[in-house]
C-alpha cells in the first residue's frame, strides 16, 4: 500500500447510493444514484422503495465510479460503508456490498459513522481538519452540534435538536408552501425572490432561560408550527400567502439560530475552527451568514461545496481513508447495522 489509501466507499442510508474513491485526501470519482423522484410523491422518504432501489443500483453506481476513477477493484486498499444512523434496510444493502467486495478483495473493512462522515468529507476539499475543531451537523434527519476531536475516533456532542433536524423543518414547511420534496432546495431558491424580514418567525431555544438548559440544543417545532398558523390564518382570511416571503423569513430563522449556536460554540470551547456540514449545509443563505459572523469573531469557517453537503459515497470513502491513515482498526464482517448509531461511535468494530 501507498502512504495515500486507494478506499472506496459506500453510502446507502437514505435515498442516494453513493460511492465514491479517494486516494487519501483526493477525490477520484463520486458516482451517485437518487431514488428521491420515486419518493417525491409520498412526501418523504419511503424505506422500502429506497431498499429496493439501493439494491437495483448498488452494483451499476460501483461500477460508475471505478469507470471514472479510472480504477479496477483488485488496486483498492480499503472499503469504506455507512453501518449507520439511517434507514434499517437501506443500510443493510450498502454494508452487505461491503463485506462482500472486502471478503473477495482480501483487503479491510471499515465501517464508519454517516454523521462523521459528512465532517470528514470537507478533508477533500480544504485539506486536514485543525483538531479539535466545532461542526455543526444539519441534514434531513440530524442536527448537533460537535467537537471533534479527532475525526478518526473522538468526536463530543455538545447540543443536537430536541425535535426536528433543520432540513426536516425545510421539508415540511415546503410541503406548507406547496413545494415539492425535499424542499430545502426549493426554499433556498424561492427565498431569494422574498423578504426575510417580512414575517418575524420565533428563534428556537434562543432565549435567556432557554439557554442555561438548552445552550447548544436547538428546535425547530415550533418555528414550523408558527409558520403553518400564519399561512392558515391568510388563507382563511382571503389574503394572498406571499411564498417567497414566507420561505425567506422561515429560512432566516433557522439560519440566524444554527449560526449563533455554532458561533457560541466556538467560543465558549475557545476553538477557532468551524466545519458545517449535512445536507442544509448546502442552503446559500446558512452559507453566506455563516461565513459573515465567522469573520466578524476571527473563526476559521470550512464549508463543503454543496455536492458534497448532501449525502455522497465520497464522504464516507474520506472517512474511510482518514481511518486507514491513522492506523485504525478494520471492522469485523460479522459487524451490523445501527439505524441509530450515536454520533459518538465513529466506527462499528
Ligand atoms: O445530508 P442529507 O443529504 O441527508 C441526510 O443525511 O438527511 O440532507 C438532506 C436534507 C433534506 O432535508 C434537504 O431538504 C436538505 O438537506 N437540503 C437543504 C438544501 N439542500 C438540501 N436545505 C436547505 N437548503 C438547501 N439548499
Ligand atoms: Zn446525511
Amino acid at each position: 500500500m501507498t502512504d495515500s489509501p486507494l478506499v472506496l466507499g459506500i453510502e446507502s442510508s437514505c435515498d442516494e447510493t453513493g460511492v465514491g474513491i479517494v486516494r487519501g485526501s483526493t477525490l477520484l470519482a463520486d458516482a451517485i444514484a437518487s431514488s428521491v423522484d420515486e419518493h417525491a410523491r409520498f412526501g418523504g422518504v419511503v424505506p422500502e422503495v429506497a431498499s429496493r432501489a439501493h439494491l437495483e443500483a448498488m452494483v451499476p453506481t460501483i461500477e460508475r465510479a471505478c469507470s471514472d476513477a479510472g480504477v479496477r477493484l483488485d488496486q483498492l486498499d480499503a472499503i469504506a460503508v455507512t453501518a449507520g444512523p439511517g434507514l434499517a434496510g437501506a443500510l443493510l444493502v450498502g454494508t452487505s456490498a461491503a463485506k462482500a467486495l472486502s471478503l473477495s478483495l482480501g483487503i479491510p473493512l471499515h465501517a464508519v459513522n454517516h454523521l462523521a462522515a459528512h465532517v470528514a468529507v470537507d478533508t477533500l476539499e480544504h485539506g486536514p481538519l485543525a483538531q479539535p475543531c466545532i461542526a455543526m451537523l444539519v441534514s434531513g434527519g440530524h442536527s448537533s452540534l460537535l467537537k471533534v476531536v479527532d475525526i478518526t475516533d473522538t468526536i463530543e456532542p455538545l447540543g443536537a435538536t430536541l425535535d426536528d433536524a433543520a432540513g426536516e423543518a425545510f421539508d415540511k414547511v415546503a410541503r406548507v408552501l406547496g413545494l415539492p420534496f425535499p424542499g430545502g432546495p426549493h426554499i433556498d431558491r424561492i427565498a431569494r425572490e422574498g423578504d426575510r424580514d417580512a414575517i418575524e418567525f420565533p428563534r428556537g431555544l434562543t432565549s435567556a432561560r432557554d439557554r442555561e438548559r438548552h445552550r447548544f440544543d436547538v428546535s425547530f417545532s415550533g418555528l414550523k408550527t408558527a409558520v403553518a398558523r400564519w399561512v392558515e390564518a391568510r388563507e382563511a382570511s382571503g389574503e394572498p400567502v406571499n411564498v417567497a416571503d414566507v420561505a425567506a423569513s422561515f429560512q432566516e430563522a433557522v439560519v440566524d439560530v444554527l449560526v449563533a449556536k455554532a458561533i457560541d460554540a466556538c467560543r465558549s470551547e475557545g476553538i477557532d475552527q468551524l466545519v458545517i456540514g449535512g445536507g442544509v449545509a448546502a442552503n446559500s443563505r446558512l452559507r453566506e451568514v455563516a461565513e459573515h459572523r465567522a469573520a466578524k469573531y476571527g473563526i476559521r469557517l470550512r464549508v463543503p461545496r454543496p455536492g458534497l453537503c448532501t449525502d455522497n459515497g465520497a464522504m464516507v470513502a474520506a472517512l474511510g481513508a482518514l481511518r486507514v491513515s491513522q492506523g485504525r482498526q478494520g471492522s469485523g464482517l460479522g459487524i451490523s447495522t445501527d439505524s441509530s448509531l450515536s454520533v459518538t461511535d465513529v466506527a462499528v468494530l
